[in-house]
């Protein structure tokens, strides 16, 4: 958009709507991502192509497929793909069909660094304890860890045990990221979440004892939930000193029990707003900082930054005193997804893997790449894809974005920080474009209007040339974990 008067338009069109449901973690969203059959050799020549110009690291992401039944379906408000959880067996299986998928990539990624690991999900903490070290030495299988490098592993209250957290901070674990939502007993009963406060603490404080970092997932907006049932939970998650907490507005979409069935009883989008600038204010006094659009860290700890996955996700070209380095991201198992983001002179692919557990089963066993679809960034993806990366950050480097685009991010787009400027959403300086205040909530508004134009470009251009699409459309609509598509 390039007139100031067209963006204030925009934002007062939509600014109403519940801005969750709009949240980009990055350009295009995966219902763009339509090319099907993608040609993985050259996916990879292409990213060992890149990789000559950029040395690329990996921040590598594991999927676990499984999660416990719940009733209403999927926790009641989740877009990830998952599969119900029946027994052990399915984790067994699941892991050779892992290892084989590995092989596949084995001498793609002989000798590259590893950045961080992540095993997410569904649900990453159904493992048995003795299955720990065995997921650990099948990334040994592809990779070298490094001593010294974060591990994480994301799961729910009710499945971890002191035995199975020694197990992973014995398999080289580093970090735990727990997945609380609320911790309110009434409202956790309308997702059918088998899970207790107290089962919330005794983990952390397994944790603490066991010197694993612990980071606390949880979301406002939740049906019948109040300021006051919000303060409460963020105020008895901060006393235990986590040092990291998660804090995003429910994204309410699909055909989930709480967008169908509950939509009386959730705040409206200003609540939301309240609710967030008080969440903020909570966890700044109770010492946290806030360092995205809603994840809040302690600085004080001892320990480093503990959340290095989310921070090279959103920085995947940097520099060092050699020169420019790259993190490419890559999505193993079920659902995983992977950027191989290139060089921005010869921009690379994302994709995704089959959502659908006996699809990706079946790939594996025809010795095919279990990839579901994906997308060729153009030089313009790219540099939005980039662009919403760091707005997540809150602040774009400016002298960054010229080295590695040759352009000017304040130029570029010109008409959009005039307009949120005047909001006092947005403030521009020599060498930085900073969300501030409230824009920080109305950050998809902000993206929405940066890639507006970009985005009609494409919806032409798909229009024009016809595309069938067999698999579901997954939409990339819920502020979760980075690597894991949505759909509805
Ligand atoms: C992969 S998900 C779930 C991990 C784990 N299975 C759990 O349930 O806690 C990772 C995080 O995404 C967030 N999330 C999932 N669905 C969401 C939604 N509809 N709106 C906002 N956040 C969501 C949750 O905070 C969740 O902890
Ligand atoms: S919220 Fe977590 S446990 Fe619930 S369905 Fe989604 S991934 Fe599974």
């Amino acid at each position: 958009m390039r007139d100031v008067q067209a963006v204030h338009a925009f934002v007062e069109k939509h600014r109403r709507r519940r801005q969750s449901n709009k949240v980009l973690h990055g350009h295009p969203s995966p219902t763009h991502w339509l090319k099907l059959d993608i040609a993985m050799d050259e996916v990879l020549r292409t990213r060992a192509h890149a990789n000559q110009e950029i040395p690329k690291q990996v921040n590598l992401y594991v999927g676990t497929p499984y999660c416990l039944p719940t009733e209403p379906d999927r926790c009641g408000f989740c877009l990830f793909p998952s599969e119900i959880y029946t027994g052990r067996r399915q984790l067994d299986e699941y892991l050779e069909y892992l290892e084989r998928e590995g092989d596949m990539f084995r001498d793609h990624f002989a000798g590259a660094r590893l950045a961080s690991i992540y095993f997410g999900g569904g649900t990453a903490n159904l493992y048995k304890a003795d299955q720990y070290a065995r997921l650990m030495d099948i990334v040994r299988g592809v990779f070298d860890i490094p001593p010294q490098i974060e591990v994480t592993l994301e799961g729910i209250p009710q499945t971890f045990s002191h035995d199975k957290l020694l197990a992973m901070k014995q398999s080289g674990m580093t970090r735990i990221s727990m997945g609380v939502q609320v911790l309110d007993d009434e409202l956790i009963k309308a997702s059918g979440r088998k899970q207790h406060a107290d089962q919330v603490f005794q983990t952390l404080e397994w944790c603490e004892a066991l010197g694993l970092p612990a980071s606390v997932d949880l979301i406002f907006g939740w049906p019948k939930q109040t300021i006051e049932r919000m303060v409460r939970d963020l105020e008895a998650i901060a006393a235990t000193g986590v040092n990291h907490i998660t804090h995003y507005e429910l994204n309410v979409a699909g055909r989930t029990d709480f967008s169908r069935n509950r939509r009386d009883e959730l705040p409206s989008t200003e609540e939301n707003l309240e609710m967030y600038r008080i969440g903020k204010a909570v966890l700044e006094a109770c010492g946290y900082t806030q360092v995205t659009a809603y994840d809040f860290e302690r600085r004080d700890a001892d320990l480093p930054s503990s959340y290095l996955y989310e921070e090279l996700f959103r920085r995947p070209f940097q520099s060092d005193e050699n020169g420019p380095i790259g993190f490419d991201a890559w999505g193993w198992g079920y659902a995983g997804i992977s950027f191989f983001f290139g060089t921005p002179q010869s921009p690379g692919w994302a994709f995704m893997n089959q959502v659908r557990i006996d699809d990706y089963f079946r790939c594996i066993r025809e010795h095919r790449f279990p990839v579901m679809r994906g997308f060729h960034y153009a030089h313009a993806d790219l540099r939005l894809h980039l662009l919403f990366q760091e707005l997540q950050g809150l602040a774009v480097d400016r002298a960054a974005y010229r080295r590695f685009f040759g352009l000017d991010v304040v130029e570029e787009h010109a008409a959009v920080w005039d307009a949120f400027g005047d909001l006092g959403w947005v403030a521009v300086s020599d060498d930085r474009v900073s969300v501030r205040g409230d824009g920080v909530f109305y950050l998809p508004l902000l993206q929405n209007a940066l890639g507006h134009d970009r985005l009609r470009q494409m919806r032409k251009k798909q229009r024009a040339t016809t595309v069938t699409v067999a698999e579901p459309m997954p939409v990339l609509a819920a502020p979760a974990t980075p690597a894991a598509p949505t759909r509805v």
